[in-house]
């Protein structure tokens, strides 16, 4: 059997460094034997720290909304020489995890001992091409699905106060509705390079009206708006409150979910469907406050620094 540390040591050197390992896996505690669903794959690399507890009577199923993060986490595992865990009992799906329940009916399978969602985007996503960063000059995609209607249609088809209220909304982008008169005026916009030049224009980027830079140069006019339309075309926050409301659906009793989320509208949703189940009397709280990153962390991986996990036992 290899040892818990060359398992942890194989995660930590894939390209996506799992964010807050440590601290997922001991709010989590998978034990031997138990089910656990990760509803955000990727590469895995919470999955194999946890299948490894789980042994080999464990039960595993792993979704992604992303096909190409599916068939790469089979394609790593298949290369782990000693790999314990049986793949008669990894369940591989390409599929959004607010459909979990569907899921668990359609294959048959219990109520789970443990869920994992850890929010958003990979690192490998965003050199995948598929127009999540602005600092490219990428297809104006950003969608976790190849099956889901890209950014670029989205923003063609619609109103200009739509679009002005996603920015603001998703974005708590001041300056929402310049820019969404902007990328209207400025249609057709099919590629991340051109719209992030075309919000840059729009801002008060260099001397505004109000005699300050946007966000005093600490921000690229873009970050707010990308996240936006990332968030509206992947109905980021519907899917996580869709599948927080059905927990009791998805864990049994004694069951851990974990949540590690990277903004204030997703962690905003958790921390209230959270308070609400255990407000009901059916769940309560493993940490009171958010974990976060510690400093070593922090420096290490940037992207941990906006991370905040909760963590609810089912009773
Ligand atoms: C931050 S990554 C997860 C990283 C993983 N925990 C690891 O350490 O390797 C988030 C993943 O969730 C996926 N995703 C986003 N929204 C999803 C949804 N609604 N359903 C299923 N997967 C989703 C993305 O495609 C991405 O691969």
């Amino acid at each position: 059997m290899k040892s818990r540390r060359s398992w942890e040591s194989w995660a930590f050197n894939m390209s996506h460094v799992p964010v807050l390992l440590e601290e997922t896996l001991k709010v989590l505690d998978p034990r031997p034997g138990e089910f656990f669903i990760d509803g955000t794959l990727d590469g895995g690399g919470h999955a194999i720290a946890v299948l490894e507890r789980l042994g080999s009577n464990g039960l595993f199923l792993g979704l992604d909304w992303d096909e190409t993060m599916i068939k790469g986490f089979q394609e790593r595992i298949a290369k782990i020489s000693n790999f314990q865990f049986p793949i008669s009992k990894l369940i591989l799906i390409k599929e959004n995890y607010k459909n979990i329940p569907m899921i668990l009916k359609k294959r048959k399978l219990n109520k789970a001992d443990g869920l994992l969602l850890d929010l958003g985007f990979s690192s490998a996503q965003l050199e995948a091409g598929r127009g999540f960063s602005f600092s490219k000059d990428e297809p104006l995609l950003m969608t976790y699905s190849a099956d889901s209607k890209p950014a670029y249609e989205w923003i063609g088809d619609l109103k200009e106060k739509e679009l002005a209220k996603i920015i603001n909304n998703f974005g708590e982008e001041r300056f929402a509705d310049r820019i969404a008169r902007a990328i209207k005026k400025n249609l057709p916009i099919k590629t991340t390079a051109r719209l992030a030049q075309v919000i840059k224009e729009a801002v008060p980027f260099r001397r505004s009206p109000l005699g300050k830079n946007y966000e005093r140069g600490r921000l690229n006019p873009a970050t707010r708006t990308f996240q936006a339309l990332r968030i509206f075309v992947n109905q980021e926050l519907d899917n996580l409150q869709t599948v927080l409301n059905q927990i009791p659906n998805i864990l049994n009793p004694g069951g851990r979910v974990a949540v590690i989320s990277f903004h204030s509208l997703e962690d905003r949703i958790v921390k209230n469907s959270f308070r609400a189940l255990v407000g009901a009397g059916r769940a309560e709280l493993i940490n009171k406050k958010p974990v976060v990153a510690s400093r070593e962390e922090s420096s290490n991986n940037p992207r941990s620094r906006s991370a905040k996990l909760r963590a609810l036992r089912i009773i």
